[in-house]
C-alpha cells in the first residue's frame, strides 16, 4: 500500500450493470398468489432484473467496476484497494472482490468483501474513505453487486416480490481540494438481527439434506418490523451524516435513499420536510438489489443529469443487521464522463474464471428458470401461435 495522507475523498469513478432478463410483476402472478396492483400500491416496484445462468455476483460486479475505473479516466492498476459490498457472495471462500480483481485484469490491488446487506455500500464506500486519507491507498474501488433472485423462496409472495440483481460501483480518489465524502454516519441494532435473516448455510447451521427440506437457505422477513426500523434510521442516519458535513437538510440537492419501497422513501422524505423531487427512486424498474441499489441509483442520477459539480447528495441505506448508514458527500467530478464511461466497456468482454473440472448445478431457482425460458418472439413455434392449427410437418435434416 502507498500514498501520503489526503485531506479528501472524492468520488471520480462510477458506473452500474444490470442483466437484461426482466421479472414483471405479471409474471411473478404466475408463479405466487400475487397481483400487480398489491405490489404496485404496497412497494412501488414494477419490475425487476434477473442475471442470467452464465452470471454471477463477481461477473456483474466487475463490469460495474470495470466502467467505474473507465468514467475516471483510470487504468485497472491505478486501483489499490477493492472493496465490495455483498450479501450473495459467489462463494464462502474466496471473497467476490478477489474474483473481481482477476476479472478487471488489476495485478496489485488488496481485495475483500463487507458484510452489511443493504447498508453495505455505505460500509464499503467509508472503508475505502478511510484507507485514503489515511494515506494506505490513493485510489479504492467500491462495488455493491447482488444476485438475490438466487436466494428467494418463490412460493413466498411476501419476499420473492421484493428483489432483484444488480451491480454498482464507484472509484473513491485521494485529493487534497475540499469536496468529496464530507460527513459520515454507520449504526448497527442487532436486536434486529433476525428480522432480515437467512438462517442456513453458515457455522449456526451448516448446510445438510435437512436445511435444504426445510427451506431455510432462502431470504426470510419480518417486513412490518423492517419497514418500521427503515423510515426511523434513513431519517436519523441521513439527518446525523449532513450535520456532520456542517450542512442542513436543504442543502442537499439529491438524496439517493436505498431502493427498497416507495413508501419509505416517502416517509423519509416527509420526516426531513423536502419534496419527492428531491429523492432519486428507481426502484420501479430494478425492485431491491441490496447493496447494489445506492450505486445503481448514483450512477444513473448522475447520467441521468441530476447531479452537477458542486452540488450536495446524501446516500443513505438500511439493511439487515439491523445496519444502516448514510455519506454527505460534495460532487466534483464532470458528469459527462459516465456515459462515455459506461459505453467503454461490453460485458461479454470480461470474465470470471472458473476452478478446472468443475461444474456447478444449474443456478437458476427451477420456478424462476421456467417462467424466464421464453422463447424467443422471433423464434416462436407456429402451433404456439395458433393453438388449433395442425403442428407443421417436420423434416428430420441430418
Ligand atoms: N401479494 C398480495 N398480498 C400479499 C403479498 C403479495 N406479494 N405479500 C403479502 N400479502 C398480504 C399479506 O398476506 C397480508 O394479508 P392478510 O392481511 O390477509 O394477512 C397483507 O398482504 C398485508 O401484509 P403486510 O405484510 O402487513 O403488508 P405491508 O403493507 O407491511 O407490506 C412489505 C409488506 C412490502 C414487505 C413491507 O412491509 C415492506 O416493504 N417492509 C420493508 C421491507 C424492506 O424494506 N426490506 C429491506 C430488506 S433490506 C436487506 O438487508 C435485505
Amino acid at each position: 500500500m502507498i500514498g501520503e495522507r489526503a485531506r479528501y475523498a472524492h468520488i471520480t469513478g462510477w458506473s452500474r450493470y444490470v442483466p437484461d432478463q426482466i421479472l414483471t410483476n405479471a409474471d411473478l402472478e404466475k408463479m405466487v398468489d400475487t397481483n400487480d396492483e398489491w405490489i404496485v400500491s404496497r412497494t412501488g416496484i414494477r419490475e425487476r432484473r434477473v442475471a442470467a445462468a452464465h452470471e454471477t455476483t463477481a461477473s456483474m460486479g466487475a463490469v460495474a467496476g470495470l466502467r467505474a475505473i473507465r468514467t475516471a479516466g483510470l487504468d485497472p492498476d491505478d486501483i489499490d484497494l477493492i472493496v465490495l459490498a455483498t450479501l450473495t457472495p459467489d462463494y464462502w471462500m474466496p471473497s467476490t472482490a478477489a474474483l473481481v480483481k482477476e476479472a478487471i485484469g488489476n495485478q496489485r490491488a488488496a481485495a475483500m468483501d463487507v458484510s452489511a446487506a443493504c447498508s453495505g455500500f455505505v460500509y464499503a464506500f467509508s472503508t475505502a474513505q478511510a484507507y485514503v486519507t489515511s494515506g494506505l491507498a490513493r485510489h479504492v474501488l467500491v462495488i455493491g453487486a447482488e444476485l438475490l433472485t438466487r436466494f428467494l423462496d418463490y412460493t413466498d409472495r411476501s419476499t420473492c416480490i421484493l428483489f432483484g440483481d444488480g451491480a454498482g460501483a464507484v472509484v473513491v480518489s485521494a485529493s487534497d481540494e475540499p469536496g468529496g465524502s464530507l460527513g459520515l454516519e454507520l449504526t448497527t441494532e442487532p436486536q434486529g438481527a433476525y428480522m432480515i435473516w437467512l438462517p442456513a448455510g453458515g457455522a449456526k447451521s451448516p448446510p445438510s439434506a435437512e436445511t435444504v427440506k426445510r427451506g431455510e437457505h432462502f431470504i426470510r422477513m419480518e417486513g412490518r418490523e423492517t419497514y418500521r426500523f427503515a423510515t426511523r434510521t434513513l431519517a436519523s442516519s441521513a439527518l446525523e451524516s449532513i450535520r456532520r458535513a456542517g450542512l442542513r437538510p436543504d442543502d442537499i440537492s439529491l438524496f439517493i435513499p436505498h431502493q427498497a419501497n416507495i413508501r419509505i422513501i416517502e416517509a423519509v422524505a416527509k420526516g426531513l420536510d423536502l419534496p419527492m423531487e428531491r429523492m432519486m427512486v428507481n426502484l420501479d424498474r430494478y425492485g431491491n438489489t441490496s447493496a447494489a441499489s445506492v450505486p445503481i441509483a448514483l450512477a444513473e442520477a448522475v447520467n441521468g443529469g441530476r447531479v452537477a459539480v458542486g452540488d450536495n447528495i446524501c446516500i443513505v441505506a438500511f439493511g439487515a443487521g439491523f445496519t444502516s448508514g448514510a455519506a454527505t458527500i460534495r460532487w466534483t467530478a464532470d458528469p459527462a464522463r459516465g456515459i462515455a464511461g459506461d459505453a467503454s466497456v461490453d460485458p461479454s468482454t470480461v470474465h470470471v474464471r472458473l476452478p478446472a473440472d468443475w461444474d456447478s448445478v444449474d443456478p437458476i431457482p427451477p420456478a424462476l428458470a421456467e417462467l424466464m425460458a421464453r422463447p424467443d418472439p422471433l423464434n416462436i413455434p407456429l402451433d404456439d401461435v395458433v393453438p388449433d392449427e395442425p403442428a407443421p410437418a417436420r423434416t428430420l435434416v441430418s
